[in-house]
C-alpha cells in the first residue's frame, strides 16, 4: 500500500510518544502503517515489524541503491559506505537515542544530497529546498598555486596518519585554516555541511596523493538523488531504520 509522504511529519511528532507506549496501541493497522508511526525501539522490539523493515529495505536497496552504494551498501569511490557508522550528513552528535539519527537519515533520503532538479522558485541558495547542500571548493580555480595545493595534500596525508613531508605540512599551516569551516576545527568532520572527517583512514574519494590533489584543486559536488517522489513513506522509514540498525551491527 502506498502512503503519502506527509504522513512522515505526523509520524515524527509521534516518535517521542511511541517510545513510552505499549505495543498494544501499535498492533492496529497494516505493517506499513505501523512502521511509519512506530519509533525504531518499537520496531526493533516487534518481530513482525522488524521482518517487514528488513524485507522492504532489502528489496528497495536491490532496486534503487545498489547501483551506486553497492548491494551490501559498502559504497565505492565517490559514494559513501552507509553501514560503517561514519556519517557525512547529520547523525553524528545525535547518537544519544535511536530516533534522531533515523530522522536525519530520512532527511538525506527524502530530499537527496545537492539536488538541483527542481523549478527555479523552489531553489534556495542554488539547490532545492531541504536538500543537503554544501560545496568542496576547487582551490585551483580560486587561485591557489600547485605548490600550495601540494602542501595541503601533505597536510591531509599527515592528518589521516600517513607518512608526510614535514616541511610541507608546516607550510600548509598558512592556508589550512580555511578548511575548518566545513571539516571542523580539529578536522574531525562537520556534518551540517557534509564535510568528511580528515583524521581517519575512511575516504569518500580516495587516500592516494593524486586523488587528494584532484579533490582540493578541482573541488567536488557529490550527489545522492532525492527519494520523496519515488518511494513511499513506509519504504523510506524502513530503509532509514535498516541503515541505522546495520551501522550499529544489529
Ligand atoms: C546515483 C547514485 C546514487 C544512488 C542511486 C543512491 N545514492 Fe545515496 N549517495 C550517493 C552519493 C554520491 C552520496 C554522497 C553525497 C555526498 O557527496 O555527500 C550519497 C549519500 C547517501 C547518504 C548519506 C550518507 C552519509 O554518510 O551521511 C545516504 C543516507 C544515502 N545516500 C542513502 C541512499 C539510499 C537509501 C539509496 C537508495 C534508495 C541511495 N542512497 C541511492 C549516490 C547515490
Ligand atoms: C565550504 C566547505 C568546504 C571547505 C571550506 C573545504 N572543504 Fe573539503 N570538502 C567539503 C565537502 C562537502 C567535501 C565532500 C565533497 C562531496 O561530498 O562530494 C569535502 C571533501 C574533501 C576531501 C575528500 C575527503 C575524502 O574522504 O575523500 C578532502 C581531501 C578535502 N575536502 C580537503 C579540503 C581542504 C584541504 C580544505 C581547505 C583548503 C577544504 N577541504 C575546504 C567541504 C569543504
Amino acid at each position: 500500500m502506498r502512503l503519502p509522504i506527509t504522513r512522515l511529519a505526523a509520524a515524527a511528532s509521534f516518535f517521542a510518544f511511541a517510545i513510552g507506549l505499549s505495543n498494544v496501541v501499535w498492533s492496529q493497522g497494516s505493517p506499513a502503517e505501523r512502521v511509519i508511526n512506530a519509533s525504531p525501539y518499537v520496531i526493533n522490539a516487534d518481530e513482525a515489524l522488524g521482518n517487514y523493515v528488513r524485507t522492504t529495505a532489502e528489496a528497495a536497496i536491490g532496486e534503487h541503491c545498489a547501483g551506486c552504494h553497492g548491494a551490501d551498501l559498502t559504497g565505492q569511490p565517490g559514494v559513501p559506505n552507509l553501514i560503517d557508522y561514519d556519517w557525512l550528513w547529520g547523525v553524528t552528535g545525535m547518537e544519544t537515542n535511536d530516533v534522531a539519527p533515523v530522522m536525519a537519515i530520512q532527511q538525506t533520503m527524502l530530499y537527496g544530497v545537492r539536488n538541483r532538479d527542481c523549478p527555479e522558485d523552489q531553489m534556495s541558495y542554488g539547490a532545492c529546498s531541504d536538500t543537503r547542500y554544501s560545496e568542496m571548493p576547487g582551490y585551483g580555480q580560486l587561485g591557489f598555486t600547485e605548490d600550495q595545493v601540494n602542501d595541503l595534500v601533505e597536510w591531509v596525508v599527515d592528518l589521516s596518519g600517513g607518512e608526510a613531508d614535514a616541511a610541507a605540512v608546516e607550510r600548509a599551516q598558512a592556508t589550512s585554516g580555511i578548511c575548518a569551516e566545513c571539516h571542523g576545527a580539529d578536522s574531525y568532520g562537520y556534518v551540517p555541511y557534509g564535510g568528511p572527517g580528515l583524521r581517519d583512514d575512511i575516504w569518500l574519494y580516495g587516500g592516494d596523493r593524486d586523488t587528494i590533489y584532484d579533490v582540493i584543486y578541482n573541488g567536488r559536488l557529490g550527489e545522492c538523488p532525492p527519494w520523496a517522489d519515488t518511494l513511499d513513506a513506509a519504504t523510506i522509514k524502513s530503509l532509514a531504520v535498516y541503515i541505522w540498525n546495520t551501522s550499529l551491527g544489529l
